[in-house]
């Protein structure tokens, strides 16, 4: 077990929303972070000596494994991945193309596989590791128009099952987190009325901020965590019971 200011992170889709949280989460707590997405102007955004922002797709492998070179160069090591970039490209399945049943697969799961399959020889080396997943709950639930994203989100699922059993005796733990309807740009369409039926439906009787979601990802990566792994953590007031 090392100190929390010494490790180090890998958080994908990290210009904004929750991979931004989950940053900022991960800053406060002393651990060092690899960021990523595509956008360079929000990339040179970050400004701290413990940040590494790096311009990847995470649907392209030979990119992902680049990250990850770059990552080990700059600190020789890596404690923590976390797999949040996602997209969606909504439509109902007689209109839906292969292309944007494509892109969400390979952005939303495949990126998560080159990410896990990179990081992991460095991971058993060191005998440790944490890898969160960030599914969602259409994943769980299913969502007309989603077919493509529900897809891919309870693939995710299935991932972190299989890869935590691969990997649970050399003391590395994956786990998933499931959000619910957090306030993003990803959310940011969805109108009044849209609002307030999915508002209607949540438990808890709110949607939820990219803080719940970070401080659930932080417990599942910090050392207060020894014994969960291969679990979906619903972060979703309640909507998924
Ligand atoms: N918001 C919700 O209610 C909700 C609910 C359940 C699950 N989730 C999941 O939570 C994750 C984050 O969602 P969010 O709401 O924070 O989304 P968001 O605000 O749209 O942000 C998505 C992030 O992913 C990055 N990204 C997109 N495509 C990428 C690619 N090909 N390669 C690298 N980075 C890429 C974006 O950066 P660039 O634009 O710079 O590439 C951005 O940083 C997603 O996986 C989403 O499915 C969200």
């Amino acid at each position: 077990m090392i100190n929390e200011n010494k490790k180090v992170a890998i958080v994908t889709g990290a210009t904004r929303g929750i991979g931004y949280a989950i940053t900022q989460r991960f800053l406060a707590a002393g651990i060092s972070v690899a960021v990523c997405g595509r956008n360079q102007e929000l990339l040179d955004k970050f400004d701290h000596p413990q940040v590494l922002a790096v311009n990847v797709d995470v649907s392209e492998s030979e990119g992902v494994d680049n990250l990850t070179k770059q990552v080990l160069g700059r600190w020789g090591r890596i404690d923590i991945v976390v797999n949040n970039a996602g997209i969606t490209r909504d439509s109902l399945l007689m209109r839906m193309s292969n292309e944007d049943w494509d892109r969400v697969l390979e952005v939303n799961l495949s990126g998560a596989f080159y990410l896990c399959r990179s990081v992991i020889r460095p991971m058993m080396k060191q005998k440790s590791g944490r890898i969160v997943n960030i599914s969602s709950v259409i994943g769980v639930m299913g969502n007309a128009g989603q077919i493509n994203y529900a897809a891919s989100k309870a693939g995710l699922i299935g991932l972190t099952k299989s890869l935590a059993k691969e990997v649970a005796s050399r003391g590395i733990l994956v786990n998933a987190v499931a959000p619910g309807y957090i306030d993003t740009d990803m959310t940011q369409e969805l109108d009044e009325k849209q609002r307030e039926l999915i508002t209607r439906h949540i438990p808890l009787g709110k949607t939820g901020s990219v803080d719940d979601v970070a401080e659930t990802v932080y417990f599942l990566v910090s050392d207060a965590n020894q014994y969960i792994t291969g679990q979906t953590i619903h972060v979703d007031g309640g909507l998924v019971i």
